[in-house]
């Protein structure tokens, strides 16, 4: 018996076997390169203040500051003892001071004067400037200004009509200074303005001379530069 055997034809791939168990964990890696450096981070929180330091040694002067305010004014200091007598100081400028006053009065025996003319003031009380001429019985306003004068005539036995007169002209109506009594009358005084050389006196009126003066009883006639222009 002859037995040819023909080669077959291939068959069809199997069907995946099942998957093999797990298997054994790997050994540790070796550590790995540094990586690249990664971006600043934000500013943590402040930490608590510290103790104080120790005091540091002196530094070196500083610059003179700026003038401070002005302090108050303080009090009077005490009287210090009497120093010597200077030099006699030099001769001043001529400024001299005007001063101008007097003050006059009837004596006795020269009461009841004579009308319309200057009464006669014969008691000097004041006169250091010499500017009531005694003799005349008229005072000349040496210095330009304002004056002040003023009268008390004591009245007996006569009415009295007085009044003040500047070169001549009868001013008791606009200086205050005129006086119509039949009694005793009080002070009477006013201002009046003056040039220089004007001349001032006081007259009685009309036979109304009751102007009377006696050891109790005064009447005078006063005036002084209040100022001059
Ligand atoms: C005073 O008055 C009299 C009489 O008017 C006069 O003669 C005399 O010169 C006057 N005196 C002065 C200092 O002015
Ligand atoms: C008064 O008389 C004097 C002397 O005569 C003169 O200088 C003066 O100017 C006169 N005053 C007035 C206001 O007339």
């Amino acid at each position: 018996v002859s037995l040819t055997l023909q080669k077959g034809e291939r068959g069809d791939p199997g069907s995946p076997g099942t998957p093999g168990g797990m298997g054994i964990p790997g050994m540790n890696g070796k550590h790995g390169s540094p990586g690249p450096v990664g971006v600043r981070g934000d500013p943590g929180t402040p930490g608590p203040q510290g103790e104080p330091g120790v005091r540091g040694p002196q530094g070196p002067q500083g610059i003179r500051g700026m003038p401070g305010p002005k302090g108050d004014r303080g009090y009077p200091g005490m009287r210090g003892e009497r120093g010597i007598r200077g030099f006699k100081g030099a001769k001043g400028s001529a400024i001299p001071l005007k001063r101008s006053a007097f003050s006059v009065g009837i004596s006795p025996r020269k009461s009841f004067p004579p009308s319309g003319f200057p009464i006669r003031f014969d008691k000097v009380f004041y006169n250091e400037e010499n500017h009531f001429n005694v003799t005349s019985n008229s005072f000349t306003c040496v210095h330009a200004g304002v004056y002040v004068f003023s009268f008390h005539i004591t009245v007996r036995n006569q009415p009295l009509r007085a009044t003040l007169v500047v070169n001549g002209s009868r001013r008791g109506k606009d200086t205050g200074l005129s006086v119509r009594s039949r009694h005793r009358p009080g002070v009477h005084s006013g201002g009046a303005e003056a040039g220089v050389g004007d001349q001032v006196w006081m007259e009685t009126l009309r036979d109304w001379n009751g102007a009377y003066a006696s050891s109790e009883d005064d009447s005078i006639f006063s005036g002084f530069l209040l100022y001059s222009d």
